[in-house]
């Protein structure tokens, strides 16, 4: 499975990346919100720090202004998908798109039905929001297990990139599912290194180590 980090910050995407663990990133309009500086600046610097891809959203609605600036982001740099929202305009936007060999992600997917549609109007990724269903009391879930058959029945080019995730709970379910790819925030990652029972092992190996070695002074490395 591949791990996408989904932020827009830097620093966060650096630090996982060291660890060779960051296959792609995705952003959205309030992710890069939340950090400082020029939008196409902050997505050349992504683009510049991974190797895979990066998502970069367009911010108009209607067919024409999503071209325009799919057209414009997809000149940062040669690792840029372009997302577009999964609305009518976003379809047609998301085919003439696709067809000038610029990837597009569709975003904002909630139902396995849109996510057929995203694939058959040229989408490369497809973003169902599992963690956004979750929260209104609908299994996200779901919408993956729905897709990953689809996927499979009819050999779709498309990826399913689960987003919208909210906990490691979320990226065990989907990789057992066989999902593509999972695109989680660092904390997520970072939780799903982190386990009490390695933390307390390492302090016993290491206490046990200079215990023996002030009663030993012969125990040497
Ligand atoms: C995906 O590409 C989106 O940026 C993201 O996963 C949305 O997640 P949220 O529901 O936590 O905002």
């Amino acid at each position: 499975m591949k791990f996408y980090l989904d932020t827009a910050n830097l620093a966060s995407i650096r630090k996982y990346n060291q660890m060779g663990l960051v296959d792609g990133v995705t952003t959205n309009p309030s992710l890069v919100a939340k950090e400082q500086g020029v939008f196409e600046e902050i997505i050349a610097s992504i683009c510049k720090e991974v190797n895979g891809p990066v998502s970069a959203e367009v911010v108009s609605t209607d067919h024409d202004g999503m071209v325009s600036e799919a057209k414009h982001l997809a000149k940062i740099a040669p690792n840029v998908v372009v997302k577009i929202p999964m609305i009518p305009e976003g379809l047609r936007a998301t085919r003439t798109v696709s067809s000038m060999g610029i990837p597009v992600n569709v975003t904002l997917v909630f139902s396995a039905n849109q996510g057929l549609l995203a694939a058959k109007a040229g989408a490369s990724y497809i973003s169902p929001f599992i963690g956004r269903l979750d929260d209104i009391g609908q299994r996200g879930m779901e919408v993956i297990e729905d897709l990953v058959v689809i996927k499979r029945n009819y050999g779709l080019k498309a990826e399913i990139l689960v987003a919208s995730i909210r906990g490691p709970q979320h990226v065990l379910e989907a990789a057992k599912l066989g999902a593509g790819i999972a695109t989680m925030p660092p904390d997520v990652m970072e939780k799903m290194m982190m386990h009490p029972l390695t933390d307390a092992g390492l302090k016993k190996f290491l206490d046990d180590w200079n215990r023996a070695k002030k009663e030993k002074p012969s125990l040497t490395v």
